[in-house]
């Protein structure tokens, strides 16, 4: 989604922002511009498509100026087009935003009516002539904006400069996140802590309903009424390094690699491994009496949810709902008082996500999130939070957040298990055992990626691909398509095993290949008899297994070989490799791995 900026600085700030910018990619994007204040005059520079775009632009009309906003678009008002980059602005005033403005048309009608000239198709212009009617009328720019931010619906982050005012900027919050940084005589602000990182690393994370005056001395923070609020000021992890792939093409290889270090992080936080026993944090409620767990998700986090359901129901006997959460808050569903509500979410940012969250948290129920941004929203909404230690995840394609968020479900799932007597210690030692075997087991699978590279030449000639899986491994296969499609492009589907003869089997001939996630469990038979049913209409079988290919009883186009591991952990050993399979087809494909088309890291809108 979008990324936006800020520089009160001491030196021109034109190239700063782009280098901020540039740490925003990972978030997606198909536009970018900068403005910049200089003796009390704005100017902008604005770019289609990448950032080197607006460098060339800026090389041909460079841009002075101590002062100044930036902007990566995902477009969601008006088409991907210079005209429709952010930043919009009239003489007086000038603006970057990430978030909807619901209520734009009738504000563009009133302005309209009023005077003012849109040239723009985006919400976002409806604020910049909102808050330069209220300088027209005579006011000065913090009253201005403060007048603005009342009238606007829906969510935003802003950055706002103004002519005339070459040390000041004004940032605000409503529904996406806001990060303030505090240099020495310089004041930043970002979309998130990431994008500062060369500057600083002392961040002031607004809250809900915040907007913050920034001077080069420093900056005073109100809340929604206009009271003068203290947010702390913490020191950030994002270090200046975090945009280096290391020895990888793409930040996607490198975080797939990164896999058996950040799960045995994550594991290392929930479980003691040498007692062989789950060690969770206190959730604030008591899980020997949970009844029904209800979970809630978008994308790959919902999948790793899905996961999450067929553990806990096993091994633990709670019932689980889970839903996409953009279904989930409007299906009215009933919650009973008292419920355990889980959300998962890398960004912890996710507008679906958290509005379902803020759903259940009005229905009654004791929240808990596992998040990999742990400053996140999601996060500080919740009663309890379940940290998954990934690491910044770059790529938009998600690859170590899934598989952390496994672990955590994993542990979850021992946890609530052992609470309620369903799981006895040797049991629990067993589980934790498989859990502990996986960083190793992975790291055997990412020594060789041969097999993938020659699939992928293979799958980078189809137009349609499936995905096949049966039990815990329907979500894999879920999660298998979603992670082609992403980034190769190629469509692909994932089905449920049994659910292939009731309709998806029409679509089966001789060009379509069919990726089986068979693990040799005790549904690996099942999992074969519809995986001839594929044979035998000649669709191409590929298998992932830790099987014997003979026993698939059939000709195979590919064989992928997994380790053995426990059935229980054996759905973080099989997310690799639908990664490796979708990372190493896009590569051949010649696609943006990082930052595929149409899609953000963080969807902050609705
Ligand atoms: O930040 P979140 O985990 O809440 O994001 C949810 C989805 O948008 C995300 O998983 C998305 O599906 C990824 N691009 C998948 O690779």
């Amino acid at each position: 989604m979008c990324g936006i900026v800020g520089i009160l600085g001491s030196k021109p700030v034109a190239m700063d922002l782009v280098d901020a910018l540039r740490r925003l990619e990972y978030r997606g994007y198909d536009s970018a511009g900068i403005a910049t204040v200089e003796n009390g005059h704005l100017e902008r520079r604005r770019a289609e498509g990448k950032l080197r775009n607006l460098e060339h632009r800026l090389l041909e009309q460079p841009l002075s100026g101590l002062a100044g906003i930036g902007h990566t678009r995902w477009a969601t008002h008006g088409r991907p087009t210079e005209r429709n980059a952010h930043p919009h602005m009239t003489p007086r005033v000038s603006v970057v935003h990430n978030g909807i403005i619901e209520n734009y048309r009738d504000l563009k009608a009133e302005l309209s009516a009023a005077g003012h000239t849109f040239e723009s198709d985006t919400d976002t212009e409806a604020v910049v002539h909102l808050i330069t009617h209220e300088l027209d009328k005579g006011q000065q720019p913090i009253a201005a904006v403060q007048s603005a931010l009342s009238r606007l619906q829906g969510a935003f982050a802003l950055g706002i400069i103004f002519a005339g005012h070459d040390d000041l900027m004004i940032a605000a919050r409503q529904g996406s996140p806001l990060a303030i940084g505090h240099g020495t005589g310089e004041m930043y602000m970002g979309s998130d802590a990431i994008a500062l990182a060369p500057f600083t690393d002392t961040i002031t994370y607004l809250d809900e309903g915040d907007w913050a005056v920034l001077r080069r001395t420093g900056v005073d923070v109100f809340d929604r009424t206009g009271q003068s609020v203290t947010r702390p000021q913490v020191k950030s992890v994002a270090s200046a390094l975090l945009v280096d792939k290391g020895n990888h093409r793409h930040f996607m290889a490198k975080e797939i690699h990164e896999q058996p270090d950040v799960i045995s992080h994550t594991l290392a936080n929930y479980l003691d491994m040498g007692a062989g026993t789950v060690n969770f944090p206190d959730l604030g409620i008591d899980l020997a009496k949970v009844e029904r767990v209800t979970i809630s998700a978008c994308g790959t986090a919902f999948y790793a949810g899905l996961v999450g359901k067929y553990w806990i129901e096993r091994y633990a006997r709670v019932p689980v709902e889970i839903d996409i959460a953009s279904e989930f808050r409007y299906r009215e569903a009933p919650l009973q008082p008292g419920g355990l509500a889980l959300f998962i979410s890398q960004s912890g940012e996710t507008a679906d996500t958290l509005a379902t969250l803020r759903y259940c948290k009005a229905g009654g129920q004791h929240i808990a999130s596992i998040v990999n941004v742990r400053t996140s929203t999601i996060a500080r909404e919740s009663d309890a939070v379940l940290p998954t230690l990934a690491g910044p995840e770059i790529g938009v394609a998600s690859t170590k957040a899934f598989t952390c968020q496994l672990a955590a479900l994993a542990c979850l799932s021992i946890a609530i298990g052992r609470a309620r007597g369903t799981i006895d210690a040797a049991k629990e030692r067993e589980l934790v055992t498989a859990l502990t075997e996986i960083p190793r087991l992975i790291s055997t699978m990412l020594r060789d990626e041969s097999q993938f590279e020659a699939l992928a030449h293979t799958l980078s000639k189809a137009r349609d691909v499936l995905y096949l899986g049966r039990g815990i491994n329907y979500p894999l296969a879920l999660e298998g398509a979603l992670k082609l499609k992403e980034i190769s492009y190629i469509h692909a589907e994932g089905y449920a095993a049994g659910e292939l003869k009731h309709g998806p089997i029409a679509l089966i001939d001789e060009n379509v290949p069919v990726i089986v996630m068979a693990p040799e469990d005790d549904l690996f038979d099942k999992s074969i008899s519809n995986l001839q049913e594929v044979a035998a209409r000649g669709g191409q079988i590929i298998l992932i297994s830790n099987a014997d290919p003979e026993k698939a009883g059939c000709k195979l186009a590919a064989h992928i070989k997994v380790p053995d591991a426990h059935d229980f952990a054996n759905p973080l050993l099989y997310a690799v490799p639908a990664q490796l399979i979708a990372y190493h087809t896009a590569v051949i494909m010649g696609t943006d791995v990082d930052q595929p088309r149409n899609l953000a890291k963080s969807v902050t809108v609705e």
